[in-house]
């Protein structure tokens, strides 16, 4: 999605600008701009496609010391060179950055039309510049503030104005934002990555509020101008968690970090021998969680999978009904909530607009939230009640990886310590922390192996239909599975229960057809074998995901990849691994951008 950037300083602003936009680039964009501040002028340079195409628009060895950049991911208006930010003021005196959606648009833009501005641009944002244009008397926070108070909508931007040219204006209403602070020096920022390498003292920016950043001041203010304190905080991640690290791709990078990265999940939380969970965000609300009579969890694409396995772990360890709902569809259904229920909201970004505003709904109707969130000080992670970080460092991948098993370990671990507090004996509570406990060594031990994930991609990645079969709590993965292979590699698949393959998909296998198919040890294992003799009898070719030692399958299927033995609960954490592998091998083969697929952004922050 869109990223802002923004420097004032005594360096050039220029390859900051730049260096910042790629740092952006992972989140998804299709056009991108600039605008420097050079003599009492505003110098903007923007086009459509990659950051490499503007950059041969610029020249590198411009001095001005301030500027503002942007990353566009089209909503009003196509990706051309005219709609990418920023924006300017007919004068061209006053430049706008702009992520989020305004809502008002048309009637704004019907206003000033009336007033006689021509407009260049679909976009909504020019609308802002013209109206902060209009209401500029030199003062630049000021014209700001009176242009927000006749906007509705989401937003984050970044203003700067010719005759204030040591100026950066930023407001936040619904986008993320964040002011880094350096020496004679600021940036203003929507994505920490984006600033990381300059400094990692931020303030965050919380909604309703702007900032005037000079190069020695920031001065922080409601959007009724009253004045706003905050801590000057300090980012938790090193540069070489946003850097390759030697990887082709951040998604690999991310998907060999998962041992580490669960561990670092788990770490301090689990204590094995006492059969104990330690969750510090869940301390204050464990009275009330463990009287709700009903959960719902909630979130978007893999995050949606993450709570669907969330169900299944919270029903069974816990003994309390549990739904997963799309965000999308639960903040416009009228859901039905009491004060029983706790609504949990599942996200790596901490950002997704569709989950921000279920989360928004069920507080309103007065549901106790909760956030499973990875980036710390993010919107979710600020709105909901309480909450449980991931703390698995940056995802960079658009792909989600080890948010994903990060994410399920939360949930397990959540489940583990509300079902002690019920049903959960402390033997079956210790047992179960014993096999999580294993789970990041694991994992490793998947990775060992994951030559044979590349080898089911290379047979298999010219094939435009697959189908992922999962059953209890291997059915999520299969839908997991289905769609790390569309989002990256644009093959075709599906995932299904694999029961209900019988109900119509079935239909769809022919001989050759890639079919995956976790099959691991458990109780729903004879079924699951019983599935794959149904899609060999049409011809299907079956991957099979078993458990190590599982000599049987290796009859029934084409390929095996195996993986170590884990009770039933914690399969997802272990399955999902090869299914990863698949996908980013099949990507690869078929010459795919794996780390920018298109269409796609890391963090959708528009509806
Ligand atoms: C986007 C990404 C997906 C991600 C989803 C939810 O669509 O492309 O990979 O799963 O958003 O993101 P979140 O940050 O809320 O987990």
């Amino acid at each position: 999605m869109c990223g802002i950037i923004g420097y004032v300083g005594q360096r050039p602003a220029l390859p900051i600008l730049i260096e910042g936009l790629r740092r952006l680039e992972y989140r998804g964009y299709d056009s991108a701009g600039v605008a420097l501040m050079e003599r009492g002028k505003l110098q903007i340079s923007k086009s459509a496609g990659r950051i490499s195409v503007l950059e041969q628009m610029l020249d590198m060895q411009a001095k001005p010391k301030a500027g503002i950049g942007h990353t566009r991911w089209a909503t009003h208006g196509a990706p051309t060179d005219v709609n990418a930010h920023p924006h300017t003021d007919a004068s061209g005196r006053i430049a706008v950055v702009h992520n989020g959606q305004i809502e008002n648009d048309r009637a704004l833009r019907t206003y000033l039309e009336r007033q006689g501005v021509e407009f260049r641009s679909d976009t909504d944002t020019e609308a802002l510049a013209h109206l902060i244009s209009r209401f500029y008397q030199g003062n630049l926070e000021q014209a700001v503030r009176q242009a927000l108070h006749e906007i509705s909508g989401a937003y984050a931007i970044a203003v700067v104005c010719s005759d204030e040219p040591d100026v950066i204006v930023a407001a936040r209403n619904g986008g993320p934002l964040l002011i880094g602070v350096g020496k004679g020096e600021h940036l203003v920022a929507s994505d920490p990555a984006a600033i990381l390498s300059h400094t990692t003292q931020v303030v965050y920016m919380s909604d309703g509020e702007m900032a005037r950043i000079t190069p020695d001041h920031v001065h922080m203010t409601t959007l009724d101008a009253i004045p706003v304190t905050r801590e000057i905080e300090e980012i938790e991640w090193g540069l070489e968690q946003i850097e390759l690290d030697g990887y082709d791709h951040f998604m690999l990078k991310e998907i060999h970090e998962q041992p580490e990265a669960l561990q670092d999940c788990l770490r301090g939380r689990i204590e094995a021998r006492s059969g104990s969970i330690h969750l510090g965000g869940l301390v204050d609300c464990t009275r009330e969680l463990t009287r709700a009579r009903r959960f719902i969890l909630t979130g978007c694409g893999t995050a949606w999978h993450a709570a669907l396995v969330g169900e299944y772990l919270f029903e069974e360890l816990i003994r309390t009904p549990t739904e997963t709902e799309y965000a999308s569809e639960f903040r416009y259904r009228n859901p039905v909530i009491d004060d029983g229920t706790v609504v949990i909201a599942v996200s790596q970004s901490g950002e997704t607009a569709d989950t921000l505003a279920a989360l928004v709904e069920a507080k309103q109707r007065g549901a106790l939230t909760l956030g499973v969130v990875n980036v710390v000080g993010s919107s979710i992670a600020r709105e909901t009640d309480s909450g449980v970080y991931l703390h698995v460092g940056p995802e960079i991948g658009v792909a989600s990886t080890k948010a994903f098993t990060a994410q399920v370990a939360v949930l397990a671990m959540m489940a583990c310590y509300l079902g002690r507090r019920k049903h959960l004996s402390p033997a079956a509570a210790s047992q179960f922390i014993t096999a999580l406990e294993q789970i990041p060594k694991q994992i490793a031990e998947i990775l060992e192996r994951a030559g044979d994930a590349k080898v089911v991609a290379e047979r298999y990645a010219g094939f435009e239909n697959w189908l992922y079969l999962g059953r209890g709590y291997n059915y999520p993965v299969a839908l997991e599975g289905a769609l790390k292979l569309k989002e990256i590699s644009y093959i075709h698949a599906e995932g299904l229960p694999a029961a209900e393959m019988k109900h119509g998909p079935i239909a769809l296998i022919h001989e050759g057809m890639p079919v995956v198919v976790i099959a691991t040890s458990g109780s729903q294992y004879d079924r699951i074998t019983n599935n794959i003799a149904q899609v060999r009898a049409r011809g299907g070719s079956i991957i099979a995901i078993a458990t190590e030692g599982d000599r049987q399958i290796a009859k029934m299927a084409e390929h095996v990849l195996y993986v170590p033995d884990t009770p039933e609960p914690l399969q997802p954490l272990l399955t999902v691994i090869p299914l990863q592998l698949i996908a980013y091998h099949a990507a690869v083969l078929r010459g795919c951008n794996v780390d920018k697929p298109r269409n796609l952004a890391k963090s959708v922050t528009v509806e």
